[in-house]
């Protein structure tokens, strides 16, 4: 074990993607720990759009202070522990921070760290991802806001992502015809051959608006939204009457000033239900999710992806991935 801790810390609010220096690499002594605390080493962090928002602004979290340690979900295993609830080998998923060492306190207001339960066919990354926030987000988006029904047409934007992958193969599982946006031809594929969507746009060609009319004949019923701006109000005006949105998320407008918001007048003009949600407010039903994600997965209905970068000081790099499109699937960087 080493006796340094590095650290990515907050140096600037970002303005468009990240530019060196924005998240600084830093040394600092591994805390010692006090009664109701365990030290954890981080392995796996998962990389996610809403950390660009978190750099940024207040928004359902406040922002992190400029100073302080980068916030990020990841995966860590308890190596020495004066909590009465972890043992060294334990392994955790929560909060951890870019950093190489997190502290898993009992006084944690946020419902601080869960244990991962070892389960042989699963992978440690996999609690990051489909059984993660990720899964988390697909599965009440789809199942409490989306509802889908069967031969109801269902689409998905960033759908070769880490959340918008499985929203998709929820819908497939309920009987939904699934229409997947997403950008490349790799991408495509991976959905239509691999996932079972029966359509995939690639929204970088010219033509993908003609081609997205085309694989939607029957209009729209559920858009699961991922992205915002262009790409939703193109998704928007091809709804159904009393379609259902799930807003999950508007990637689209976190690298700009102006958030991708200007969709809105669709809503009314076709009365659609649209629900924002965050997942922490699902958190308390984790089981549930991961039981069903995890059957599902067991049985092969449901697959996932990972794109992995490797060591902490990329982390950086790795956020603006997202926004550019570099990863298919959950997107982690191994510390
Ligand atoms: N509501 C919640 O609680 C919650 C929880 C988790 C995630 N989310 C939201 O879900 C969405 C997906 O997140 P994720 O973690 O699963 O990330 P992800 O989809 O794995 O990665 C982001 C993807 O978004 C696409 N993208 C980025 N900028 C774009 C743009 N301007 N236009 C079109 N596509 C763009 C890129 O794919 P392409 O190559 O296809 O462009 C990129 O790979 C985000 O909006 C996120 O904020 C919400």
């Amino acid at each position: 074990m080493s006796n340094v801790n590095r650290q990515l810390i907050l140096h600037t609010r970002p303005q468009g993607l990240l530019a060196p220096g924005d998240l600084q690499l830093a040394e600092a002594p591994l805390p010692s720990l006090t009664d109701g605390q365990a030290l954890a080493r981080v392995k796996y962090l998962s990389i996610d759009p809403t950390m660009r928002i978190w750099m940024a602004m207040d928004s359902y979290l406040p922002a992190v202070a400029i100073g302080e340690v980068m916030r990020a979900f990841g995966f860590a295993e308890v190596i020495e522990s004066r909590h009465k609830n972890f043992k060294k080998g334990d392994k955790v998923v929560g909060l951890t921070g870019l950093q190489d060492y997190t502290v898993v306190d009992a006084s944690d207001k946020r419902g601080g760290f869960q244990k991962v339960p070892p389960i042989p066919f699963l992978s440690d990354t996999a609690f990051l991802g489909v059984l993660g926030i990720n899964g988390l987000t697909a599965y009440f988006g789809m199942t409490e806001i989306g509802k889908p029904q069967k031969g109801e047409t269902l689409v998905v934007s960033a759908a070769a992502g880490a959340t918008g992958s499985i929203a998709g193969q929820i819908g497939k599982i309920h009987g939904c015809c699934v229409v997947g946006i997403a950008g490349g031809l790799e991408k495509c594929k991976w959905l239509t051959e691999e996932l079972g969507f029966d359509a995939a746009i690639d929204y970088k060609q010219s033509d993908w608006k003609s081609k997205f009319a085309a694989a939607t004949p029957k209009g729209i019923d559920i858009d699961f939204e991922n992205v915002g701006g262009d790409i939703m109000h193109t998704v928007l005006e091809r709804m159904n009457l009393h379609g259902r949105v799930v807003l999950c998320g508007l990637i689209s407008g976190y690298t700009k000033d102006d958030p991708a918001l200007a969709s809105f007048g669709m809503v009314l003009v076709k009365r659609l239900r649209v629900e924002g949600f965050i997942i922490i407010d699902y958190m308390d039903r984790y089981m549930e999710a991961a039981t069903q994600l995890g059957k599902w997965k067991m049985f092969g209905k449901m697959k996932d992806r990972e794109t992995i970068v490797e060591g902490l000081e990329k982390a950086p790099e790795a956020i603006n991935m997202l926004f550019t499109g570099g990863n298919i699937g959950k997107l982690i960087v191994k510390v």
